[in-house]
């Protein structure tokens, strides 16, 4: 539906801006890293080895648009097993997060696996924006009002602010259509932005490059460069009042 594409999108959009960008991969798909030029056969990632502070940064690869990348990294069974207790034991992840994030103008940008899970229970106690990504279709309708409360664990702290991004929006479509009008009249404080469907992502994305950098003047790019600058502007807000580097992750 476009985790991954908006993740990729949010992170170049960061360096672009001037900001460190890290993009962390937590899903086991392991595919955010495709989006930044890392080889096929990079087997590296967060799954090979220990879950401890500091131990992240020395695995970062440089990747395209001078996005640093965290792969989840090739994983057997045995590997997922270990990465995903340590996710669940407490502190653990959010150490490990905060030994990336250690300067004010850094962008750690985490992408999920779908649906509830342990690294989206345990991110969620750390993000400073959480970014639910949803198709503009009845499927994504019915999930909206469980987004809004209870998808999200009860211990997200108040500060952590969550916005909906609406992909693959064709205004051609009736049904495509009727649901963004739907989403933009009842969650017009939530809707952060929409992106439109265009071949140029897809395009972007088997190049492995941002969309704004194959098709500068595509629709995607200015929807992606807008989902950007908002999420931005929030989260440099944020950073006013609370003086914290900044975590968030597409969710859904
Ligand atoms: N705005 C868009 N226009 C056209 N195609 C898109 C758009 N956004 C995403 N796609 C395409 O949709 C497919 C799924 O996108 P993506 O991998 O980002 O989704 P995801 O939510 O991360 O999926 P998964 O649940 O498998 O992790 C990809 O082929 C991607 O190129
Ligand atoms: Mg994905």
């Amino acid at each position: 539906m476009g985790k991954t594409t908006c993740a990729s999108h949010l992170a170049y959009g960061s360096a672009a801006a001037g900001y460190r960008a890290i993009a962390v991969d937590l899903d086991p798909q392991n595919s955010l890293r495709l989006h930044f030029g890392i080889p096929l056969g990079e087997i590296g990632g967060l799954s090979r080895g220990e879950l401890t502070a500091g131990d992240w940064r020395a695995r970062l690869l440089a990747g395209a648009g001078g996005v640093e990348v965290l792969p989840y990294g090739a994983s057997d069974a045995t590997a997922r097993r270990g990465l995903h207790r340590s996710m669940e034991s407490p502190g653990a992840l959010s150490a490990a997060l905060r030994g990336l994030a250690d300067s004010e103008d850094t962008v750690v940008v985490v992408d999920l696996p779908p649906g509830p899970s342990a690294a989206l229970d345990a991110v969620s106690a750390l993000a400073d924006l959480r970014l639910t990504v949803l198709l503009a279709d009845t499927a994504s309708l019915s999930l909206l009002p469980a987004v809004e409360k209870g998808y999200y664990p009860p211990w997200v702290p108040a500060s952590s602010q969550h916005r909906l991004v609406l992909n693959q929006v064709d205004i051609r479509r009736r049904l495509n259509r009727e649901v963004t009008e739907f989403v933009q009249a009842q969650y017009p404080d939530s809707l952060l932005a929409t992106v439109h469907r265009d071949e140029a992502v897809p395009e972007a994305a088997a190049r492995q490059m941002s969309v704004a950098e194959h098709a500068e003047s595509s629709r995607a790019a200015r929807d992606m460069s807008m989902l950007c600058r908002r999420s931005l502007a929030l989260l440099l807000n944020r950073a006013e009042t609370s003086h914290q580097s900044s975590l968030w992750g597409p969710a859904l």
